[in-house]
Formats: structure tokens, sequence, C-alpha cells
């Protein structure tokens, strides 16, 4: 029995989509632990691209079992048109949802334009995982008793009408719980204690496979606090997000973007020159938020962040991504330690202020060319091997796959022993 645990290790859009679709082939159970329609995965197999938010990215692949964890947030409509659109692409998929994940309303999505400034997806995240921890959210499970959820929805609208009232925001709970139970039906088959349904087939001894959301410095409690995301990104969250214990995970896999990027508020402390980012998002095509369409900030390789983020997460090896966005570069920038002031800083800061007045040290290392769709170790340019073992040198755990492209195939597994089931 295998249970590995894939997290992104920057601030999101790692390429997490891609690394858990190719592996889900190995598995027999995919799993998504936490978040909700924040997330924007996007995977592509041969010419369809697909944009996932609130499903895991296993249902692109036959007969497995797909799980949304009690971890999760869900948004009804966000996740029946997801299921819609899947399906009028012909995708048939098996998918499960907890009974304890919380729903996302319109009243939280509503409460979230309080929270502008710091730049989130405006998708309610932040206000449902605040109504969880008030102990006053809505649960899937709720929605089999529509007078107990209604009593629940006025409860939260009572609760909330003054910022919803300063907010002209007018909803009431008949119409929530109307256009909630238009959805149930879509899922109602679905729905059930995932808790014991993912420990039985642990029990069987299936392989499980389990994807983060959003990534390690967006975490709640580990990331540039107060401009994360509401969940635990890290790979903690696997164990709270799913019911699966600690002492099953065999597995973390760490998704390290070649460089950081960013979306919303916060520092990057290696945030590259605005001509050279304008290049990079250029080079990659797609450093647009795949949620959002908002522009993501693209930063040099961060290994103080890097290395923290092995810290948290325990990871036991590395999948490095779009190394082949810096094809053609004479020169990369590499950061190993910030300076503040005239003080060296070799530990990541606890929170976005300390953060934003830590200046990059960075030195120069040789590029590399012609990584795009390499499927082999020994066929990488000699300056991104250096690079790779550098990254194993600073992170002390082996990198057990290179992506170097988009594509399913575009991929080079170096430690199978790492990453697939026994
Ligand atoms: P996620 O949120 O971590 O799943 O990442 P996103 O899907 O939001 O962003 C990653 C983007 O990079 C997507 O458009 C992927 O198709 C793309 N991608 C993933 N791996 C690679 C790679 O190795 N090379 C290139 N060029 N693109 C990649
Ligand atoms: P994936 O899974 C990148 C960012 C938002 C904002 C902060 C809080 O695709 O990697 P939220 O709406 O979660 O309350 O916003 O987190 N953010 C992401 N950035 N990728 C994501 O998901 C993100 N999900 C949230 O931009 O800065
Ligand atoms: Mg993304």
């Amino acid at each position: 029995m295998t249970v590995t645990v894939v997290v992104g290790m920057y601030w999101g859009d790692e390429g997490k989509g891609k690394i858990v679709d190719y592996l889900a082939d190995s598995y027999d159970v995919i799993v998504r632990y936490q978040g909700g329609a924040n997330a924007g995965h996007t995977v592509k197999i041969g010419k369809e691209t697909y944009v996932l938010h609130c499903v895991p990215s296993g249902v692109l692949t036959p007969d497995k079992e797909n799980v949304i964890g009690n971890g999760a947030v869900i948004d009804l409509q966000a996740l029946v048109g997801e299921m819609t659109e899947l399906s009028s692409k012909k995708k048939e998929y098996k998918l499960y949802i907890s009974n304890r994940a919380h729903l996302t309303l319109p009243y939280h999505i509503a409460l979230e334009k309080r929270d502008g400034a710091i730049g989130t997806t405006k998708r309610g995240i932040g206000p449902t995982y605040t109504t969880k921890v008030e102990r006053t959210g809505v649960l899937v499970g709720d929605l089999k008793n529509p007078d107990y959820f209604r009593k629940k929805v006025q409860a939260n609208l009572d609760r909330y009408k003054p910022a919803l009232d300063s907010l002209g925001e007018k909803l009431n709970a008949d119409d929530i719980v109307a256009q909630q139970l238009s959805f149930y039906p879509a899922i109602e088959d679905m729905i059930t204690d995932t808790v014991y349904l993912l420990n039985g087939w642990l029990k069987e001894c299936k392989n499980i496979l389990l994807e983060g959301a959003q990534g390690a410095l967006l975490d709640i409690c580990f990331g540039t606090y107060p401009l994360v995301t509401s969940s635990n990104t890290t790979a903690g969250g696997a164990c709270t997000g799913s019911g699966i214990p600690p002492n099953a995970i065999t597995n973390i896999i760490g998704v390290l973007k070649a460089y950081p990027t960013r979306v919303g508020e916060g520092p990057m402390p290696t945030l590259m020159p605005d001509d050279i980012n304008e290049e990079v998002r250029k080079a990659a095509g797609d450093e647009v938020g795949a949620t959002t369409r908002r522009i993501r900030r693209c930063g040099w390789p961060d290994f103080v962040a890097a290395k923290y983020s092995k810290i948290v997460n325990g990871l036991t090896s590395v999948a490095l991504t779009k190394p082949d966005v810096f094809d053609g570069r004479q020169q990369i920038f590499i950061c190993e330690n910030y300076k503040r002031g005239d003080k060296i800083v070799s530990k990541f800061p606890a929170g976005a202020y300390d953060l934003g007045e830590c200046k990059p040290e960075l030195r120069p290392i040789d590029g590399w060319n012609n990584t795009s769709g390499v499927t082999s170790y020994e066929k990488l340019h000699d300056n991104l091997k250096v690079h790779v073992e550098l990254i194993e040198q600073n992170l002390a755990v082996p990198v057990s796959i290179i992506s170097t492209g988009k594509e399913r195939d575009s991929t080079i597994i170096r430690r199978p022993e790492l990453i697939f089931p026994k």
C-alpha cells in the first residue's frame, strides 16, 4: 500500500495538476483534501486542455476513485458547473464527496467583498473557513435535512446582517436553500462518509494519491501571513483534510516550479525585473491565473523558501516543473540567502511584513537549453543537471521527477521508487 501526497512548494501554480494527472494512472484513488474553487489546476492531454478547480485531477484518468475530502470547501454551483463541463467533454469518472466538507454559500462570497485588499480569488474561501471555525458552517451532509439546513442559513444571515446590509447585499434563506437544493440531485449519490470510505480502502491496500491545492507559502499557519489562503496547504493538511492518519503516509512529493510565481498581494523577495518577468511569462505562455486571469508575478529560484517548504512538508522527494521555460537564457539567478539591512537571513521569515523587508542575495548560474519535451535525464543540458544537483544539495532531498512540458509524456522519472506504488 502506498499513500502519496503532492504539495506545492511556493505560492501555488507549481504544476500540481500536471504531476497528479501523470501519477494518477499508477494509483487507485485520488483525493483533493483542502481549498475550494480558488484552485486552478491545468492539465493538458493531447489536444484537450482541462482546468480543474474543485474536482481531483484523477478524474481525467479512467477507472479511478476520486474523492473530495472533509478539508475542502465546496461551492456547489462551481462544482456542478465543472462536472457538466467534464461531461460535455465526454469524461466519465467516479467521484465521492465528504459529508463533512463545508459549503461555500452566497453570503460567504458576498462577505468577501470586505477583504479585497489582500487580493483573494473572491471565491468565498476565507469566509467559508471562518464560519467553519466559528462553528456556524453548513456541511454538505446538512443538505439532506432541508429544515435544519434552512435554520443554519438563516442563523448566518442574522449573524452577518449588519455586514451584508452595509455591502448592500439582500440575501434571503429561502432563495439560498432553493438554489442549493436545485444542485443536490446532481451530487446526492456521491455524498458519503469519506473517512470510512478511505480507511476501508487503506485496509484493502489500495494506493492513494492526495492532491494539494495552493502552495506551502499560502498555508494559513506556515505561509506569508496574513497574505495567505485559509486552509492548511502543507502535507499535514492531507491528513486533517481526508481522515487518512499520518502513519499511513508513505511519500510526500513537493512540486517545485523552476521559478516561484505569485498572484494576489504579498511579497516575493526574488521578484524578477519587469522586462525579464515579461519574457518569462511569454516563454511559459501561461503565467496567468487559471481561476481569476490575473497576471502571475515571477521570481528567480528561491532556496530560502524551498528549504523552508521542504521542512514544513517533510518532503521525501521533489518534482521539478517548468525548467524548459528558462530554455535559451544565458544566465539564471538563484537566491540562497536574503539580506535584511546588513544581516544575512537564511531562515524564511514568519510573516509577510518581515519577508517584505528582505532583499535577495542573487548568484548567477549558467543557463540551459533544449529541455522542452525531453524524456530522459541523460539528454538534459549539463547546466540543468548541475542545477538539479544543486537543488538536491540545498534541500537534502532527491529530485524524483522533472517535468519538461505541459503534456503528460513530457516527463522524466529519476527515482521511480519514491513516487510509484510498491
Ligand atoms: P497548479 O495549480 O499547481 O496545478 O498549476 P497550474 O495548472 O495553475 O499552473 C501550471 C501551468 O504550467 C499549467 O498551465 C500547466 O499546463 C503548465 N505546466 C505544468 N508543468 C509544466 C512544464 O514542465 N513545462 C511547461 N512549460 N508548462 C508546464
Ligand atoms: P492553485 O491550487 C495561486 C492566492 C490568492 C490570494 C491568496 C488568498 O491553482 O495553486 P483565497 O481566494 O484562497 O482566499 O486567496 O491565495 N491563491 C492562489 N494563488 N494558486 C492558487 O491555487 C491559489 N489559490 C489562492 O491569489 O493571494
Ligand atoms: Mg493553479
